[in-house]
């Protein structure tokens, strides 16, 4: 492509993009394909020859854009937002046309320099402690910018860890590193998001997962106790991740009170703001952020509530030596005459590659003025509110967390089942989309407010559609759990279907909260499972599955949906997968694998048949993974 060329697809690139935005409404909110689909569609072999712009563009459309889920959508109210402004994404062309990977300050000085004068500009907007600014006199701090949330938590246990193991070395030199690293143990709620629990197991240190209290808040007694109890049993607490604006239910960890703690322990405090971060350009929200000056990094991902597109996750330091120490590596190639009085942003994180992202920043802030991007954030907490309102009108529905922000969490109320039906017929209608989480072991309804327009008529769409399905549910369902703990399992099945899952039924299975048999699991899944719907197919890899229940409410309920349920049953703690029958794709269901041998001899009840996994493999898939 020349440039001649590109200017004519480029304008009628902006020219599609611009369309799609306007138009997006015309879509559904989610797709109808498979896992698969489009190997259907595109060619197994690359191009040996040249393609044609137009064809590139039809098949953009017809293949791909048909396999979206349009995050920004009217009808999206899943996860959390996800920035595209328009700045943003010309901003990301000026980014990609001059092709720059700004590791070191002389790889792209601009690159470099803007980065740390946007860092330093949102942490004005965000009132932070100024040690946390490049430009504060005498400051050691400063900020970055990551590819994700997940990124910084994991670069944050990482020098908190160096700090820690050269604390032990002090005291004792000829320790070994390896026992040290056994002596380290970090801490976090259960709701902190997942990227914790895998940055400290990408670290190789223990993690210590704490109860909140009522209102999904870690709180420093809960803290100070574990603190305590684990240095007594020869343990070194050296890092703690508190989240304002968790990914359940948007609650925030008290920071007044675990900074303290933190500070007389002399524990690494970061604060993983992913969403809720944004709120903090608007002063009515900054009670969220009360005792950050405790902190020792903090971050957020503009990408989420800044109207910033994908990828722009901002990381901040107060003492950026600390920090670079556990990541600095520096050979001859890299380094540069400029090395003293400048930043090499490749010290602050895992890549040496880094994309010109401030640029985004940059033309964000610059076109919404700050009072523009605080207008939108508050709009979408107005919308939040006004849609919990309508919530607490209808009795047959509760709130279930502290409406702070954009996000509202609610169920009807009953058995969990009726919610996870409710929220996979809502999301198979195509009408609207969200997603679950689990509080206090119940199953929620996230509603998140998304979109950057977003307006009070959505709200009312939302929920007319909530309630019209909740009706619908009503008329089907009783509405209660099972009511004696081993009903009636399994009806209407033959004798050799009976004799195998008689097998399976007296095993027990320990899940993560109860020990169930077989059909204590099938029968809280409340399914009537019919001779067909039983059967024991060989998997594509060859390994046998001899169990597999269809559960008919599945039907027609996508991947998520069907995963979100399989976890809510407790049965990924099993090793179960849902999958969808390869010749019928409109059959779809849980497997179950037994581990029995004895079940072998009945490997293969329908001849042919295969099922096909969701996702390859069995879900480890958490609430929080968003
Ligand atoms: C509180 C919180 N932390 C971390 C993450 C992970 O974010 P990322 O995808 O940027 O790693 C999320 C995602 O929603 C989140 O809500």
């Amino acid at each position: 492509m020349d440039a001649e060329e590109f200017r004519v697809q480029g304008k009628s690139m902006i020219d599609f993009v611009a369309k799609y935005r306007e138009e997006i409404g015309l879509y559904r909110v989610t797709p109808t394909v498979e896992p698969g689909y489009l190997r259907d569609l595109i060619p197994m072999e690359p191009p040996e020859y040249p393609e044609n712009w137009k064809d590139i563009m039809d098949d953009t459309k017809s293949k791909i854009m048909v396999g979206m889920t349009h995050w920004q959508h009217p009808r999206f109210h899943a996860y959390f937002p996800s920035g595209a402004s328009y700045p943003s994404i010309l901003a990301d062309i000026v980014g990609d046309v001059v092709g720059c990977i700004g590791f070191s300050w002389a790889s792209g000085p601009a690159c470099t320099e803007l980065e740390g004068i946007m860092l330093d500009w949102l942490a004005k907007m965000m009132n932070l402690p100024p040690e946390f600014m490049h430009a504060t006199p005498g400051s050691k701090g400063g900020g970055c910018i990551q590819t994700s949330a997940s990124e910084c938590v994991l670069v944050s246990i990482l020098a908190a860890r160096a700090l820690a193991i050269q604390a032990l070395k002090r005291k004792n030199p000829d320790q070994d590193e390896g026992a040290m690293l056994s002596q380290l143990i970090a801490y976090c709620s259960k709701e902190a998001h997942s990227c914790v629990e895998k940055g400290a197991m990408i670290a190789f240190v223990k993690l210590r997962i704490l109860e909140t209290d009522d209102e999904f808040s870690l709180r420093g007694g809960t803290l100070q106790k574990a603190i305590e109890q684990d240095r007594a049993a020869g343990l070194y607490p050296f890092f703690v991740s508190t989240t304002v604006g968790t990914t359940s239910c948007c609650s925030a960890d008290n920071l007044t009170e675990i900074g303290p703690i933190c500070k007389e322990y002399d524990i690494w405090l970061h604060v993983d703001a992913a969403y809720a971060g944004g709120s903090q350009i608007c002063e009515e929200f900054r009670y969220l952020f009360d005792g950050i000056q405790y902190a020792w990094s903090v971050n957020t991902n503009a990408n989420k509530w800044l109207l910033t597109n994908f990828d722009c996750s901002c990381f901040w330091v107060k003492d950026r030596y600390k920090l670079t120490q556990a990541l600095v590596v520096d050979p001859l190639y890299l380094q540069h005459s400029h090395s003293e009085e400048s930043i090499d942003y490749r010290h602050w994180g895992i890549p040496l590659s880094r994309r010109f992202r401030a640029l985004k920043l940059w033309f964000v802030i610059r076109i919404y003025g700050v009072e523009g991007l605080r207008k939108y954030i508050r709009n979408h907490v107005a919308l939040a509110k006004s849609f919990e309102n309508k919530v607490k009108q209808d009795p047959r529905f509760e709130i279930m967390n502290k409406v702070q922000l954009g996000l509202v969490c609610f169920r009807m109320k009953g058995s969990n089942q009726m919610n996870q039906k409710l929220l996979s017929t809502i999301n198979a209608s195509g009408k609207l989309h969200m997603v679950p989480a689990s509080l206090n072991d119940k199953y929620v309804i996230r509603f998140c407010v998304c979109r950057e327009e977003a307006c009070e008529s959505d709200m009312v769409y939302a929920w007319e559609v909530i309630k019209a399905v909740a009706t619908e549910i009503e008329k089907t369902e009783v509405g209660s759990e099972p009511s004696s703990p081993v009903p009636e399992p399994v009806r209407r099945m033959s004798k050799e279907t009976q004799d195998i899952l008689k097998g399976l039924s007296e095993r027990r299975f320990t899940l993560a909260r109860q020990t169930s048999t077989i059909n204590e699991i099938i029968a809280r899944a409340s399914v009537d499972m019919t001779d067909d719907e039983v059967m024991l197919p060989r998997s594509r890899r060859g390994s046998l599955f001899p169990a597999c229940a269809f559960i008919d409410d599945f039907a027609g309920a996508n991947e998520r949906e069907r995963r979100a349920s399989l976890m809510d049953l407790g049965l990924d703690k099993m090793g179960a997968s849902s999958f969808r029958r390869q010749s019928d794709s409109s059959v779809t269901g849980i497997r179950v694998p037994s581990g029995s041998s004895s079940f072998h001899e009945h490997e293969v009840i329908e001849e042919g048949e295969e099922s096909v996994p969701d996702n390859g493999k069995p879900s480890s898939e958490t609430n929080n993974e968003i």
